[in-house]
């Protein structure tokens, strides 16, 4: 057989292609051994066999619905046998109960499943559960941080579904490196997929994110598996998204929206916020619509406009708060409306994010109307991205954006001049060229 050789360093095992006086890897000086080792060759005896495509059938194994109807529509209807899902979010954003939800609605529709918990004790889980609902039997939970024991488990016990909350705690002794550090989250990631493949058991993997947002182990673990859903929300507030990052099997972008009630998640099918509800006409408060994925939210913009002690402050929460900026901006160059020297503040109610440039009408919309005084009525919806000379530019998906405003309830909605539109019955669209224009169609009453 053909041989060629490699340097191995005796003292760390470095090995390198060429003799070298020091070694590398550790420094070490004439440490280096030449090894002779068989070469691969290039066509290898092994049976390796081919399968015409046409002779076999598409992949339509059946999905296993979670019981969570916002989070099946993210997923393309359930999860897949032999797939791995990663969970992941911040601290306190609702995982665990997320992934304890599914648990229990797929133990009490009569499927195998497996909780193994690294985080907390069994009577915890078991607090948590009872939380929920009562508890269907059939849900088996076991507690470990090791890895071996955690496969050995899944082995022995052949769930259809486990949860592994989290794969961030779970470490494997013989390798170095502390729980959570991103060899051993890799490693533990790479030995659970592998085996969820092997054994057909749908894998959940609860993922922590550090304080920068990022997966621990940064995107370490995206290629590893099949499916990234991301936990989104402010865990003060109760709104929930759910998204698919990544998805092997089914759609991406997909969202989900879930209220956190005393009881777990709740589904937000629809829009959680009707044009009736609210507080009637407040200046400040404009209504918009955001596409998200295929879905598209209603959501309230509000701004607030006070006078500042020193620097005026500026401050965004769930807007973009550069957008914010140049729509301040904007509205001094080209409408008129000075809002120089005093601090504002803009957010969206209900804690859904709305950054896209579409966003941008009812944020200056809703800066005026609060600068200003005058109240934009709740019948009317805002959409449009605002350029720096004060024109409105023409928005993606105008006529779903429309189409929504109708659904909850609105009679006029303020859209760029540009942009294609379908009819829509039921509703007025006032079509403008400016932010100056769309004032005035928006300005309806004065109240100050
Ligand atoms: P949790 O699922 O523990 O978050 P994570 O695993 O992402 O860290 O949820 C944490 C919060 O959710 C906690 O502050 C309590 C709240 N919660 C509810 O409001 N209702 C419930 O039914 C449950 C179980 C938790
Ligand atoms: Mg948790």
């Amino acid at each position: 057989m053909k041989t060629h050789s490699v340097h191995v360093c005796r003292e760390c095992g470095t090995t390198s292609p060429r003799w070298v006086g020091r070694c590398p890897g550790c420094a070490a000086w004439n440490s280096l051994d030449e090894e002779r080792v068989p070469a691969r060759p290039v066509t290898q005896d092994v049976a390796a066999t081919t399968v015409a495509l046409h002779t076999l059938e598409g992949d339509d194994a059946p999905r296993r619905s979670t019981g969570v109807g916002e989070l099946d529509r993210v997923l393309g209807g359930g999860l897949l046998a032999g797939s791995t899902t990663l969970l992941f979010g911040e601290p306190g954003v609702g995982k665990s109960t997320l992934a304890l939800m599914s648990l229990r609605a797929l133990a009490a529709a009569g499927s195998s499943v497996l909780l193994i918990g690294a985080e907390e004790s069994a009577s915890q889980v078991a607090q948590r559960a009872r939380r929920l609902g009562p508890v269907p039997e059939g849900l088996e939970v076991a507690t470990t941080t090791s890895v071996a024991t955690a496969c050995a488990l899944i082995e022995q016990r052949r769930p259809r579904v486990c949860v592994i909350d989290s794969v961030s705690a779970m470490s494997d002794d013989d390798l170095p490196g502390v729980a959570g550090s991103v060899p051993q989250v890799r490693h533990a990631a790479e030995r659970l997929c592998a085996l969820a493949k092997a054994t057909d058991t749908a894998l959940i993997l609860v993922g922590h994110v550090t304080k920068d947002g990022e997966l621990a182990g940064p995107r370490a673990l995206e290629h590893l598996v099949d499916t990234v859903v991301r936990i989104e929300g402010d865990r003060y507030g109760t709104l929930r998204v759910v998204r698919a990052l990544k998805h092997r099997f089914g759609p991406v972008g997909e969202v989900g929206l879930l209220e956190m009630v005393n009881d777990g998640l709740r589904d937000l099918p629809e829009t959680a916020m009707a044009l009736g509800r609210g507080t009637g006409d407040v200046a400040g408060v404009v209504l918009t619509v955001t596409n998200d994925g295929s879905r598209s939210f209603l959501v309230e913009v509000q701004a607030l406009v006070a006078s500042s002690s020193g620097s005026p402050r500026r401050v965004a929460h769930q807007v973009s708060a550069q957008r914010l900026s140049l729509m301040l901006a904007v509205l001094e160059a080209r409408c008129d409306i000075d809002v120089s020297g005093v601090d504002v503040f803009a957010a969206t109610a209900g804690g859904l994010a709305a950054t896209e440039p579409a966003v941008d009408l009812a944020l200056a919309l809703a800066v005026a109307s609060a600068a200003v005084g005058f109240s934009v009525p709740r019948t009317m919806v805002a959409v449009g991205e605002v350029g720096l000379a004060g024109e409105l530019r023409a928005v993606g998906g105008l006529t779903r954006r429309v189409r929504e405003a109708q659904r909850l309830g609105a009679t006029t909605v303020i859209a760029p001049a540009s942009g294609e539109l379908d009819d829509v019955v039921g509703v007025s669209v006032r079509r403008c060229a400016t932010l100056a224009d769309a004032l005035s169609a928006a300005r309806v009453t004065t109240s100050r």
